[in-house]
């Protein structure tokens, strides 16, 4: 093994264009694998296929370098790496809560088909506990007697702060059967661990279960906010103060104490719900059974935003014309998978409103999935003659809104705030009915 191994990265979605770019940042010689030839075409051409700071950037600089190249030939890949990273997507399976790990399996045995020689495969994506060790028989059953081995690496990134979280990670989890696998897994993030990123070594299961931990944490966090935010709804308290004062309880934090329309995207809710599903699998479904409730309070808050929205049109979404400020599961993403905010869009314009929508990045995303609803290219077109807005995608754009200025857009005054960002003293001055999650 070289000082710097070559690197592979299969899977060229969220995670695995990320990693491949960030990791030629970091002075590593990649290839990226993907299936989809039109991936595989736009990231060629320069471009990242979909929206995230930053990497736009980093990509058009290394494409140059000859340092960074993507194809669709896993023998190709199989010849380049020293290292392969498995950066597939695991996402739900239609109509149950168990991961759906077709692609994982897949790119497993493609790699396995065309290794030659001793190689190391990490595997990045987010699966149930118990699927690297099926991994490791796979490798080596599909690739004998070439001394292959299996990393489990979880991957803890942000969308929207995706490559600052890959280069500046805040610990490194490595499940590891052997030295030799170690070693190479440390020599493959090298720079990050010379800056002084902690590194936690640890069996496969323990490695799995890291990162779908994590998520269930950080969701029941969420949801936790969320459950206090329905207590407020009939008390007339404020759970933008109680999150205040409770975050200032260092055991507890502010962070992640944010309470409105609640998680989604395509992580928190799958992951959660597959790890209901294993822990049944396992025999210990009573361990986990929360999860359950953070997922029913976490969709409750969807419905909830629907009913203030109806109760500010006097029990009527018929002919109203409603624009919905955001599509994207949060800020500064186009993702709208398990959005909240386009759930809501959809729920709003079920109960017969004329929707409009505007987000900044992720309109096109969304038309793709809710076609029937409208569509909107600014903030001052969707609001123009709305009878409600209804601010679900928390933006810099819609937080910094005058209500001054909104008001002499809309035919009525009729504001739902789903992400708790408004002032509500100074949109009730200015004549708006506001209504928020949580509060008075
Ligand atoms: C998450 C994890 O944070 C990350 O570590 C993991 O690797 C992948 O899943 P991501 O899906 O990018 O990352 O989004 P995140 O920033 O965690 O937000 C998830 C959802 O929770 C969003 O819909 C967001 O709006 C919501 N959220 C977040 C809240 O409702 N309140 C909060 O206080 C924080």
């Amino acid at each position: 093994m070289t000082e710097r191994p070559r690197l592979s990265v299969i899977g060229t979605g969220y995670l695995g264009a990320t990693h491949a770019v960030c990791m030629v940042e970091l002075g590593y010689d990649v290839i990226g694998l993907d299936i989809d030839q039109s991936k595989i075409d736009a990231l060629r051409a320069g471009r990242i296929p979909f929206f995230e700071p930053g990497l736009p950037e980093l990509l058009v600089k290394h494409m140059d370098s000859g340092r960074l190249r993507f194809t669709t030939d896993y023998a190709e890949v199989a010849a380049f790496a020293d290292v392969h990273f498995i950066c597939v997507g695991t996402p739900q399976q239609k109509g149950q809560y168990a991961a759906d790990l077709t692609y994982v399996e897949a790119a497993f045995a493609s790699l396995a088909e065309h290794l030659t020689r001793r190689v190391l495969v990490v595997g990045k994506s987010t699966v149930p506990a118990g699927t690297a060790a099926r991994m490791a028989d796979l490798l080596a059953e599909r690739a004998p007697n070439k001394e292959v081995e299996l990393v489990w690496n979880p991957e803890f990134l942000r969308e929207g702060f995706a490559v600052e979280d890959t280069l500046r990670p805040d610990r490194l989890v490595f499940g590891v059967r052997s030295a030799w696998a170690e070693e190479t897994i440390r020599s493959a993030f090298q720079p990050i661990i010379d800056a002084g990123t902690p590194v936690i070594v640890t069996d496969f299961a323990t490695a799995e279960l890291v990162k779908v931990a994590a998520n269930s944490f950080l969701a029941t966090k969420i949801s936790f906010i969320n459950a206090m935010a329905e207590v407020c709804e009939v008390t007339g308290a404020d759970v933008t103060q109680l999150a205040d004062a409770i975050g200032h309880d260092v055991r507890i934090g502010r962070r992640f104490l944010n309470a409105g329309l609640g998680f989604g995207g395509g992580c928190l809710p799958k992951d959660i719900r597959a790890f209901i599903a294993r822990a049944g699998e396992l025999g210990v479904d009573q361990a986990v059974s929360f999860l359950r409730d953070v997922d029913e309070i976490n969709l409750r808050r969807r419905a909830r935003t629907v009913e203030f929205g109806l109760e500010l049109l006097d029990g009527s979404y018929h002919g109203a014309k409603v624009a919905v400020l955001g599509a994207a599961f949060k800020p500064n993403s186009d993702d709208v998978r398990d959005s909240p905010a386009l759930d809501v869009a959809a729920g709003v314009a079920r109960r017969g409103a004329e929707v409009v929508v505007f987000d900044p990045q992720a309109n096109e995303s969304a038309r793709k999935l809710q076609p029937q609803l409208g569509y909107a290219d600014s903030l001052e077109e969707a609001v123009a003659g709305a009878d409600l807005i209804m601010l679900l995608t928390e933006w810099q754009e819609f937080r910094s809104m005058s209500p001054d200025t909104i008001a002499g857009l809309v035919s009525r005054r009729n504001l739902v705030d789903g992400r708790n960002v408004l002032d509500p003293v100074e949109w009730r001055a200015a004549g708006w009915a506001y209504r928020a999650l949580g509060r008075p």
